[in-house]
């Protein structure tokens, strides 16, 4: 398959990297050459890492060819040809909004068009698109390359063709698809973001320290990592974002922002990205 990525960030560069390791030829859409070099450069390090542990005879044709699979590109027009076109831009309505309009100008009718949104209604950003059966929610987890889970959102327009053709798509990267309809926060963020805020009361409480509360979920729930390590994972911006739609979507107090949450986005500790946020990674990135 010919699969269009619209944006390079984390998500995109992890979503063009499994795509192209599972054999597909792709392109890779961003506005300028640094984010497209930037998202270039991820995938090299997660790919060498994932390759190396690979039983694979011949890791370097592997990786190369990997790699050789992968097109970056400036300019929207150049997806045109493809089959599947995911777009993994930055995580506001506006701008999810106005790329469906331009891949609408130039994919085929019949193309699908997924958004990784992880919480922005997909029957929203569907709505005027001629035609609406073609949108649908393709929600992949960071660290791409490694998580199973994509959450595959029906909006309430999409089509069980498109619907189906995700969920092959999905299959092949080797990922588990599972449906959800289309509703605030879908599952995954529904469920995970008001742990997160949750932990993050408990911070503002004073009822124990970061390492502590990460500490009780790792080591008494079996968590991977605790909920204020993995805000950072994931972007504080982002986190409250979701927070945002939670409160507005139901209209529900329960879902509101802790008030430290909005202090840290307003302080731009952000997390990892910007070197600080419940940890601080300033000396890591030296
Ligand atoms: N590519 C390739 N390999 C990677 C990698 C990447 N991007 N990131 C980590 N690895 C490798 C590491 O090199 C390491 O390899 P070795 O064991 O050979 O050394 C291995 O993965 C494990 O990594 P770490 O030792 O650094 O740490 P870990 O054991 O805690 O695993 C993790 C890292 C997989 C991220 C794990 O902590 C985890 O699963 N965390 C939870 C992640 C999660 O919940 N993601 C969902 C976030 S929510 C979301 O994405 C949706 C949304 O809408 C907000």
């Amino acid at each position: 398959m010919k699969i269009g990525v619209i944006g390079a960030g984390t998500m995109g560069n992890g979503i063009a990297q499994v795509a192209a390791f599972s054999g597909h030829q792709v392109a890779l859409q961003d506005v300028g050459e640094k984010p497209l070099e930037k998202g270039l450069e991820a995938i090299r390090a997660s790919l060498r890492k994932i390759i190396d542990k690979t039983e694979n005879a011949d890791r370097e044709a592997l990786y190369e060819s990997t790699l050789g699979r992968i097109r970056p590109v400036t300019d929207m027009a150049e997806l045109g040809a493809s089959d599947f076109l995911i777009e993994a831009v930055f995580e506001d309505f506006q701008t999810k909004r106005s790329v469906f309009q331009k891949l609408e100008e130039i994919a085929a009718d019949q193309t699908p068009l997924a958004s990784n949104t992880s919480s922005i209604s997909i029957t929203k950003l569907a709505a005027g698109l001629r035609p609406p059966e073609r949108a649908i929610g393709m929600h992949f987890m960071n660290p791409v390359p490694l998580m199973k889970l994509v959450e595959i959102v029906r909006g309430i327009a999409t089509s069980q063709a498109v619907f189906e053709t995700t969920r092959q798509l999905a299959i092949g990267l080797g990922k588990t698809p599972v449906e959800v309809k289309d509703f605030p926060g879908f599952i995954s963020n529904r469920v995970l973001m008001p742990m997160i805020n949750e932990a993050i009361f408990a911070l503002m409480e004073g009822v124990a320290d970061p390492e502590a509360i990460d500490q009780v979920m790792k080591l008494g729930m079996n968590h991977p990592m605790g909920p204020l390590r993995l805000a950072d994972l994931i972007g504080l911006d982002v986190c409250l974002n979701i927070m945002n739609v939670l409160y507005e979507g139901f209209k529900d107090t329960k879902y509101r922002p802790c008030p430290l949450l909005q202090k840290m986005v307003d302080a731009g500790w952000l997390g990892r990205k910007t070197g600080r946020g419940f940890y601080d990674y300033r000396d890591a990135a030296k």
